[in-house]
């Protein structure tokens, strides 16, 4: 038996980050996610893409997915969205079965997704002018929004004057101008270099902190999802199916430096064992084929 002693202070009931999500765990549930299931019928026979997930959300919270590539990340944002239909299950939000796409979810993806016609104040201004906002009323808050992801003086720019982490900025006040109870973004810093990435997470903790909003994001990389996520859900490959989901016990408000701290490690730590579970083949087992060798034996490089 483990000695109480081993046990690390961040998973013993008495501390702060303990309390914390009894907390969060006490919130009304946002997304109910129940036995979800899809498959696709293709030319090579039925894929299953996602079986069995089953997961809630608390207000305000956020969850990162990660898991490997082809797991049905997208596929599972893509139905909580409403823009894909499930072949099992369902996705209750606040209380709802989703049934299509709405208001009360905003979608950014890794894609810039802009309209290049349009001025970086029209692009935001588009969904609340679709759902019937005045002109007058839809601009006061596209400049609102605009102001919240700093980004105010740009709203006459076109999204080719815009570096690609403005352009995502963008795409957050836009999805958020239509005031959704759910944010869903599937790899929006993906397309960033490392130090553009790091800046755009800092931004979406600040917007998260200040509005209530409840966000789903997908990323690949582990210390993006341990630097945002209050949970981070572990998907497995083929089907895809919950691994885990796990509390991240790096406390908050969150800062790059926390890297090195020993919650952010230990966290790192189990998700590299969870996403490296030897059983599974994944894109990484790739077996490199003999290749042939065009330059002189002697120059080695190693
Ligand atoms: N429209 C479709 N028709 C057929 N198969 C599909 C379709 N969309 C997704 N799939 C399959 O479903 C599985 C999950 O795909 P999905 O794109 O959701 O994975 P992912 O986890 O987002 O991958 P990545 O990390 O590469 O973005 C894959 O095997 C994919 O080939
Ligand atoms: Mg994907």
């Amino acid at each position: 038996m483990q000695n109480p002693t081993d046990i690390p202070s961040y998973l013993t009931q008495s501390d702060p980050v303990r309390e914390r999500f009894e907390r969060l765990k006490q919130r009304k549930v946002i997304l109910d996610v129940q036995q979800l299931g899809k498959r696709f019928a293709t030319a090579q026979g039925e894929v299953v893409a996602l079986k069995g997930i089953d997961f809630k959300t608390y207000r305000r919270e956020f969850v990162c997915i990660i898991g490997p590539s082809g797991c049905g990340k997208s596929t599972l944002i893509r139905i909580l969205a409403g823009l894909e239909t499930q072949s099992e299950g369902q996705v209750l939000l606040d209380g709802e079965a989703v049934s299509g796409p709405c208001r009360d979810r905003g979608m950014v993806f890794q894609g810039y997704t802009l309209f290049p016609w349009l001025n970086v104040k029209r692009n935001v201004m588009f969904g609340l002018r679709m759902n019937g906002a005045s002109y007058g009323q839809a601009e006061q808050s596209a400049l609102q929004w605009l102001d919240l992801v700093g980004l105010s003086k740009f709203a006459d720019a076109y999204p080719h004057q815009l570096s690609g982490g403005m352009k995502q900025r963008v795409a957050i006040a836009r999805a958020l101008a239509n005031q959704p109870r759910i944010l869903l973004m599937d790899e929006p810093f993906g397309a960033l270099d490392a130090q553009t990435r790091a800046k755009m997470q800092s931004y979406l903790l600040e917007i998260w902190k200040n509005i209530d909003i409840t966000i789903v994001f997908i990323t690949h990389d582990l210390d993006e999802a341990i630097f945002l996520a209050d949970r981070i859900l572990v998907l497995k490959a083929h089907p895809g199916e919950v691994q885990e989901l796990i509390e991240v016990p790096v406390p908050r408000p969150r800062s790059p430096a926390q890297v090195t701290s020993a919650e952010f490690r230990a966290t790192k730590a189990r998700l590299e064992a969870l996403i490296h579970t030897p059983s599974e083949a994944t894109d990484e087992d790739i077996v490199l084929p003999p290749i042939t060798r065009l330059t002189d034996v002697s120059d080695n490089v190693e």
